[in-house]
């Protein structure tokens, strides 16, 4: 058996594998299955500020356009309030104490306004989160304001809640930034640990039937995963932040090449939706297998072994590769 543990933002993983934030994990059944197969670690979901269940309502919006504030006003919404989520906190912790895994439990929180934020932050720390995800989740609808206006507001809003926790902070950022590397120094800067590399904002479709607006697929395809890895391989070791993968992971193969690209940690949440809980111990398992099979002793062997900064080629990881690839020279 291959030593499948890694530190992410400082926190001990038995394995990469971590349930991500979702419907899947707003309740103490998915935490425990996820953590019955085998997890490393758990992000818990995401609590969103109270002001988008009112803005849901006041535009009056198909949730299902929404799946993440759907998934979590069914679950655990805004009704319950932070209360609940801060005791969901305990009882993860309890059930990944319990079950002797200690796996990690990453607290996730969405919001815009500095007290949400800040107060909340807090409070999470207190309930016993080991770690905390900043859901970046902004689809920037407003043509007035610059890029550089919603990346200062966004690393101003990391850097408080990074001064006001003493626990790691990552932040889940969505891939359409002009330089994702720069805005990634920055908040690695301002204070954060981690980056989970990407967030997947909810698909929107036109029902023509009914000229209305429609939800799109709500999970990731496989397909997904390179964006993630292009990035991580790209950015590993050159912005300050240890990098989680998130979307399109669905086995074993797709993690350890996202590991080799330099992620210190590799999210499932689709595929667990597609497949249920046991694709996270199928995923390990097939890490495990691979390892074995290749005589890989320990997954810091092959971690970020194709990152760029470890490349004695970095024009390869450029528009060089696309130019081979489009011209049959790849
Ligand atoms: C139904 C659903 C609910 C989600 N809810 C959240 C959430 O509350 N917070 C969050 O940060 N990401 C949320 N996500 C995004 C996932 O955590 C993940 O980043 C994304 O789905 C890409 O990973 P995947 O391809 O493995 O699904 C949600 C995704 C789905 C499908």
């Amino acid at each position: 058996m291959a030593d499948l543990s890694s530190t992410f933002m400082g926190l001990h993983l038995a394995n990469p594998i971590i349930l991500g934030s979702s419907g899947l994990s707003t309740t103490k059944d998915g935490v425990a299955r996820a953590i019955k197969a085998g997890v490393g670690a758990i992000v818990l979901k995401s609590l969103f500020e109270e002001q988008l269940r009112a803005e849901l309502k006041q535009a009056n919006l198909d949730t299902d356009a929404h799946p993440e504030a759907a998934a979590f006003i069914e679950g655990q919404g805004m009704t319950e309030g932070t209360s609940e989520y801060l005791a969901h906190i305990k009882a993860a912790k309890a059930a990944a104490n319990a079950a002797g895994t200690k796996a990690p439990v990453i607290a996730s929180i969405n919001g815009t306004g500095d007290p949400f934020w800040l107060e909340f932050a807090s409070m999470v720390e207190g309930a016993g989160a080991d770690a905390l995800e900043l859901n970046l989740g902004i689809v920037p609808s407003n043509p007035d304001l610059s890029a550089s206006e919603i990346e200062e507001g966004l690393i101003n809003l990391v850097s408080k809640v990074a001064k006001t926790v003493k626990i790691p902070v990552c932040a889940k950022l969505g891939a359409s930034y002009t330089n994702i590397g720069n805005v990634a120094k920055r908040m690695a800067k301002a204070g954060i640990k981690g980056l989970t590399l990407f967030n997947r904002f909810y698909r929107m479709d036109i029902d023509l039937d009914n000229m209305s607006l429609a939800s799109g697929p709500t999970r990731s395809s496989p397909e997904a995963y390179h964006e993630s890895l292009r990035w991580i391989s790209l950015l590993e070791g050159r912005v300050g932040a240890d990098i989680c993968s998130s979307g399109g992971v669905y086995d074993g193969l797709a993690a350890l090449r996202l590991v080799a690209a330099g992620a210190s940690a590799v999210q499932l949440c689709s595929a667990v939706y597609t497949k249920g809980f046991g694709v996270i111990s199928s995923t390990i398992q097939e890490m495990n297998s691979w390892m074995d099979e290749h005589g890989v002793a320990k997954l810091g062997d092959i971690r970020g072994r194709l990152a760029r900064r470890n490349s004695d080629k970095p024009e390869l990881y450029g528009r060089l590769h696309y130019v081979k690839a489009l011209t049959g020279q790849g």
